[in-house]
């Protein structure tokens, strides 16, 4: 049967893990299909390098002509970023061929349209590698999961920011120092404070959630939070509590609307998300009649990304000669069944609190903070009191001038009713140090 022929965008790191995957695996993936699959050009911005790499393929550094090129079907685009990737795609879609994706970014911010576009022309737009790199989530999601009303999902869905808090914990490794280790396995972003401010997280956020709640994709609606901040301090305490903290994003849908958050959390150490460590990925899916799914496996990388990125192109091959309309639908639910749901505001999200507070140790600093907590009608679950610190002189602890930390665990609580308890607390003269604010979820 006539090769289904391939064009590279890229040749990076993940567009040379679907080079050397659909190489070494030509004869399994054509046993799939049907049909064999060849990648025929490839295009970068440095064509001596890409050559270099003697992956046997047509090397260009004009991508234009790749999308434009006749003998071509399916696109695999892993350049990046914006520009040029989102006019590429365009017009690959335009042109009538389909398009398969790494890009989150692009997905999360211009996935309707471009959904729109490849159902106007009649090709599959898949994006299975923009989520979680070598994890099946989008799949598992949209197909199944399908009988289930999803009603949360909680992950880890950045590598790199796993990467880093993993090894600060376990070998109290230097924050920089390990995120140049993650660039250099290739793991980061090429503007790598999108992996630990969170906005990668929310780029896969917002896919997930859509294909989890048949909802248009709506970036702007995610609340972000990165990991920069996170001290050994916190984590420490944490630990001493019962707890590991992970960069989560969570979405959940309630009768009221929407939360999407990505944030650090406390979850507690014996949950299985508390327990992956590394670039390892995972997520927790709740459905109403499944109840908890886990998800897990590599979170980026060459060929652990290559691997959904080729599973997408063996999909795409398996329903090329289908009716369009019996293809699964890209978001998992028929287009025109999406729902716009309401997102909430982040004072009406609701999370437990870790909060610890830096105060003077002096009499009935303990009284004060917790008849804010009891007027506000917050219920506190732990009180950790730690004792003064041994390097703190005699002197300012009769003056009452020596430091100590407080941590206090609450309950489940709106977001808005914690804010107005911290700035109370913050009023407080004992105190010293601005409250720091961390959410605690069971995923119970
Ligand atoms: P890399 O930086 O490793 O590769 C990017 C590739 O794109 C390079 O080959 C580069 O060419 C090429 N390129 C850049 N600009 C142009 C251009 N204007 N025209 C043609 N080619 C161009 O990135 P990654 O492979 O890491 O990431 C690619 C995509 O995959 C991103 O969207 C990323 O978010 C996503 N992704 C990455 C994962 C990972 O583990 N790395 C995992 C999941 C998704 P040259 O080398 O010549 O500069
Ligand atoms: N930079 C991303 C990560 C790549 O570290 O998770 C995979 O999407």
């Amino acid at each position: 049967m006539k090769p289904v022929k391939i064009g590279l965008l890229g040749l990076g790191t993940v567009g040379q893990g679907v080079a050397n995957i659909l190489t070494r695996n030509a004869a399994e993936i054509e046993r799939r299909t049907g049909r064999p699959v060849q990648v025929v050009s490839a295009a970068v911005r440095n064509q001596g390098k890409a050559e270099a790499l003697q992956l046997g393929l047509r090397v260009t550094t004009d991508a234009v002509s790749v999308v434009n090129d006749p003998e071509i079907d399916i696109i695999c685009e892993a350049i990046g970023g914006d520009d040029p990737a989102l006019s590429l795609i365009e017009q690959a879609l335009s042109n009538g061929k389909h398009v398969i994706t790494a890009n989150k970014a692009l997905i999360a911010v211009h996935g309707n349209a471009l959904l729109s576009l490849a159902r106007d022309n009649k090709v599959v737009l898949a994006f299975e590698s923009s989520v979680a790199g070598g994890i099946p989530i989008i799949k598992a999601l949209r197909e199944g999961l399908a009988a289930n009303q999803i009603e949360w999902i909680a992950g880890i869905i950045n590598g790199t920011g796993n990467f880093i808090l993993s090894e600060m914990a376990e070998k109290g490794r230097d924050f920089s120092d390990v995120l140049q280790e993650a660039q250099n396995l290739g793991y980061a972003e090429a503007d790598p404070t999108f992996d630990v401010e969170g906005i990668d997280a929310a780029h896969k956020l917002t896919i997930m959630a859509s294909v989890a709640f048949g909802m248009p994709l709506q970036f702007d609606a995610v609340y972000t939070e990165g990991i920069s901040a996170i001290t050994r301090e916190d984590v420490g305490f944490a630990e001493e509590l019962g707890y590991r903290i992970k960069h989560l994003g969570v979405a959940r849908k309630r009768s009221d609307g929407i939360e999407m958050r990505v944030h650090p959390t406390l979850i507690p150490e014996k949950r299985l998300l508390a327990n992956v460590n590394g670039v390892m990925n995972a997520v927790l899916v709740s459905g109403d009649a499944v109840g908890p799914t886990l998800y897990y496996g590599p979170g980026a990388g060459s060929e652990p990304t290559g691997s959904s990125l080729v599973a997408d192109i063996i999909d795409v091959v398996r329903t090329f000669d289908a009716d369009p309309v019996h293809r699964v639908p890209s978001l998992g639910f028929q287009h025109d069944a999406l729902t716009d749901y309401t997102m909430l505001d982040t004072a009406d999200y609701q999370s437990a609190y870790y909060l610890r507070l830096q105060v003077l140790d002096q009499p009935g600093v303990m009284a004060n903070v917790t008849s804010i907590f009891g007027d506000l009608g917050i219920s506190i679950e732990a009180i950790l009191q730690k004792e003064p610190e041994a390097s703190q002189d005699d002197n300012a602890s009769v003056s009452g001038a020596v430091e100590v930390p407080i941590i206090l665990l609450t309950r489940r609580v709106r977001e808005g009713l914690i804010e107005q308890a911290i700035e109370r607390v913050q009023a407080l003269e004992s105190l010293v140090q601005p409250v720091v604010r961390l959410r605690v979820e069971s995923l119970s």
